[in-house]
């Protein structure tokens, strides 16, 4: 009898890719894929272990497990991910619903762990690996326009409050050629949109090509897909990448770039390795080389230590840069990282408070951005009808901001349109359809 699997992912887009490497092990192994975890043999959950509420929300949903598990007692439940990696064996002893703990390096083991976990015992796979990539690998993924490509694993920057360099293993990067590959498939599937990704790609290595070297050549392959990547450590983005980004049309103008706080003090206990005066300088000099570049960033609000005054530090860079857009974090202390000797001393009301003002201050730079862009125009990749009207398509722009244009027969999901924006709010634009473009011929530069 075969076997289904139901797997759930929870944590950044590297954990998304990893589903699917996990997905083709498993599909290579015979065992058929589910979404509906009634019709499952084998329940999978893919965790995170960045802030304390991401492991207490896997938490609740394991609670749920436990009552399907006492409908079906056969049911295996596995952890992968990076709690699995922090947690180890308390997650088999203390919970006791769990038959297989495996972190993100040992995934090959898993068909092995989950045929031994059927006959009733369980199973650990937690090391990590200095080499392991999945090359050879072809991750299931459905149709669709936009993929995730993992092209380097683990994580070397140790900043101090951060348990990924614990949990993903040391830094090692994917044969150029491989990725390149699998770009290749995606483009004969009609793929539209690839995102390169690594939590530090600028560090990128393979033999003598570099991350810009990679960047160019997944341009290559089509120049109907669109390459983004995340993430870029502020201290190792050089000039040649810039300058990368700047030549291929299909390399979208669009740098996540996490500051995490505007105090020098409060990144150096970070231990993030750049000051704030470098990092603005950085912000300069792409916007010279990458005409039209946008920025998005990371921020971490209440790091121990943390004044008031490293807080306002932090609203200044914010105003500064004027960022599209921010994934904004209260600290949350991670035993074994360093940061978690340093005390959590911010009290939790004025974490809360620092907080909301960095929220709205995004807010407010988000909507004068997006008013500015009124009467431009923008290429967008129609991205299908819009959620809220069928009148309407949806799409997005090279710096990744939804917008949505009126309804036209001659326009498919996968066409790239010429637009003028029209109107906008803080999240979306809306604007009217001047032209299709042939990516294929033209490229998709805006003066093309
Ligand atoms: N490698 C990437 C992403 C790391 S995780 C990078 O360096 O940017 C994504 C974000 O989560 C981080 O940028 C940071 O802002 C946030 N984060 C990581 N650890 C955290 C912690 N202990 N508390 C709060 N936010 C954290
Ligand atoms: Fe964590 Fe820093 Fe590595 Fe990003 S660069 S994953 S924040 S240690
Ligand atoms: Fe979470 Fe691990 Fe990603 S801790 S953010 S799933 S690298």
């Amino acid at each position: 009898m075969r076997s289904n699997v139901y797997i759930e992912t929870y944590g950044c887009q590297m954990n998304v890719a990893d589903s699917e490497l996990v997905m083709g092990i498993l599909k290579n192994s015979g065992y058929e894929i589910t979404k509906d975890i009634n019709n499952a043999d084998v329940v999978l959950m893919n965790t995170c272990s960045i802030r304390e509420n991401a492991e207490q929300r896997i938490y609740g949903r394991l609670g749920n497990f436990k009552n399907l598990k006492t409908g079906k007692s056969n049911l295996v439940v596995g952890i992968l991910g990076c709690m699995a990696e922090r947690l180890r064996k308390d997650l088999i002893e203390e919970k006791k619903i769990v038959d297989i703990v495996i972190g993100p390096d040992e995934y090959r083991k898993l068909p092995e762990f989950i045929s031994v976990a059927i006959n009733g015992e369980k199973g650990i796979g937690v090391q990590l690996s200095r080499t392991e990539t999945y090359d050879d690998i072809i991750p299931y993924r459905e149709d669709g326009l936009q993929a995730w490509i993992s092209v380097m694993r683990g994580c070397d920057k140790f900043c101090t409050f951060c348990v990924v360099p614990f949990t993903r293993g040391r830094e090692r990067s994917r044969a150029l050629d491989s990725i390149v590959n699998e770009v290749k498939q995606l483009s004969e599937r009609e793929f539209r949109e690839v995102t390169l990704l690594g939590q530090n790609v600028n560090s990128y290595l393979d033999g003598n090509n570099d991350f810009a070297d990679l960047l160019a050549a997944a341009a290559s392959v089509d120049k109907k897909i669109r390459i983004r990547f995340t993430t870029s450590h502020p201290q190792d983005l050089s000039d040649k990448l810039l300058y990368t980004i700047a030549e291929y049309p299909n390399i979208c103008n669009y740098i996540h770039l996490p500051v995490q706080s505007g105090s020098n003090r409060v990144l150096q206990l970070m231990n993030r390795t750049y000051t704030i005066e470098h990092y603005l300088k950085l912000i300069e000099k792409a916007k010279q080389i990458i005409p039209g570049v946008s920025f998005s960033t990371d921020i971490i609000s209440g790091f121990p230590t943390e004044t008031y005054e490293d807080h306002l530090m932090t609203l200044e860079v914010m105003r500064q840069v004027k960022y599209d857009g921010a994934y904004m974090f209260k600290y949350s202390a991670r035993e074994g990282t360093k940061a978690y000797k340093m005390g959590d001393d911010v009290p939790e009301d004025v974490k809360t408070k620092r907080l909301q003002e960095i929220i709205d201050l995004q807010q407010q730079i988000s909507s004068e951005k997006n008013q500015q862009l009124v009467g431009m125009e923008e290429i967008i990749l129609v991205e299908g009808v819009s959620r809220k009207s069928d009148n309407f398509l949806a799409g997005r722009t090279d710096t990744n901001k939804v917008a949505i244009v009126p309804l036209d027969e001659k326009i498919k999901t996968g066409d790239y349109v010429r637009i003028k924006i029209n109107k906008a709010t803080s999240a979306t634009l809306f604007g009217d359809i001047i032209e299709i473009i042939d990516a294929g011929e033209n490229g998709l530069a805006l003066t093309a």
